[in-house]
């Protein structure tokens, strides 16, 4: 369970321990400081002993924890839950204080051509900066491009990928807020996509839920499109869950399939679609 715990909140095992030493000693204050203040009421009536009493604990423990993270050292750590528990309680808009930017990892394998795309879209953008390209693959195009574009990139490798950490320390340590799969060939571990629970998106090259799938990458696609005939095809863009392809659908974008299509001309409408698309999408949905 601690451990669980832990993960949810991307805390050291140091820091969850003191997290629950504040929740602890908070809740204590709390408790002692709401009976202290209800003698000084007395309230006859149990109903309303009562009333009064839930009211109290509700607006003295926020108080009381943010205090005692002070020499904890987790007064960061409980602002932030405290404001997400109002905003889940409907008693804090949804406020993004921060002006820091979003920081998104791209996630490929390949050449690269929608990785490009993402970073030409967010250059400029004060809100939205591509901050890591991760790679699995040591002679792909994309690491060309982050080597150009001076943007850092990680060349993971499987063992630690799918059996170890999954790089969460890495993604930590880079104040990553958001995953866009561009091309990324290898299945994401499910710490990874616990993780960053909605907050992957993956592009697929056809429209889902057909032609998805196990095994189902890059002229595979096409081809099986084109041998069943279609007379369209397109491009979904969707999150990211524990199954291929599977995830719930944000975009989709249509083009033709023309008689005399091959797997390569028909990659090429599609690849155009999805440069037209997804770092549109990408925006409006970070926006
Ligand atoms: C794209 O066709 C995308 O749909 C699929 O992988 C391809 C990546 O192409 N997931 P590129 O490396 O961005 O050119």
């Amino acid at each position: 369970m601690f451990e669980k715990l832990r993960k949810k909140w991307k805390v050291t095992g140091w820091q969850l321990m003191l997290i629950i030493f504040t929740f602890a000693v908070g809740g204590s204050i709390t408790g002692f400081a709401a009976k202290k203040i209800m003698n000084l009421l007395s309230v006859q009536q149990d109903w309303l002993w009562a009333i009064l009493y839930i009211i109290l604990v509700t607006l003295l423990w926020p108080l009381a924890v943010i205090l005692v993270s002070i020499p904890f050292g987790q007064f960061s750590f409980f602002i932030k839950y405290i404001r997400k528990i109002g905003q889940k309680m409907g008693l804090i808009p949804p406020l993004k204080l921060s002006l820091s930017p979003v920081n998104i990892a791209i996630f490929a394998s390949g050449a690269g051509s929608n990785t490009q795309k993402i970073i030409d879209r967010f250059r400029q953008s004060e809100k939205i900066r591509v901050a890591l390209i991760v790679c699995n693959n040591p002679d792909a195009g994309v690491l060309k491009i982050a080597a150009r574009e001076n943007i850092p990139a990680l060349l993971i490798e499987k063992e630690r990928f799918f059996r170890g950490d999954a790089y969460l320390n890495e993604l930590k340590e880079r104040n990553i807020d958001f995953i866009v799969l561009a091309g990324f060939l290898w299945k994401l571990p499910v710490s990874l996509i616990r993780a960053f629970s909605h907050k992957i998106i993956n592009i697929h090259p056809a429209l889902l839920p057909k032609y998805g799938g196990k095994g189902m990458y890059g002229h595979r696609v096409h081809e099986a499109v084109i041998a069943a005939g279609e007379k369209e095809s397109g491009i979904s863009i969707h999150y990211v869950d524990e199954l291929y392809d599977h995830g719930k659908i944000i975009f989709q974008a249509r083009c033709p399939v023309l008689e005399n299509d091959t797997a390569d001309s028909l990659a090429q409408r599609i690849h155009a679609l999805e440069h037209e698309h997804y770092p549109r999408v990408i925006e409006d949905l970070l926006k």
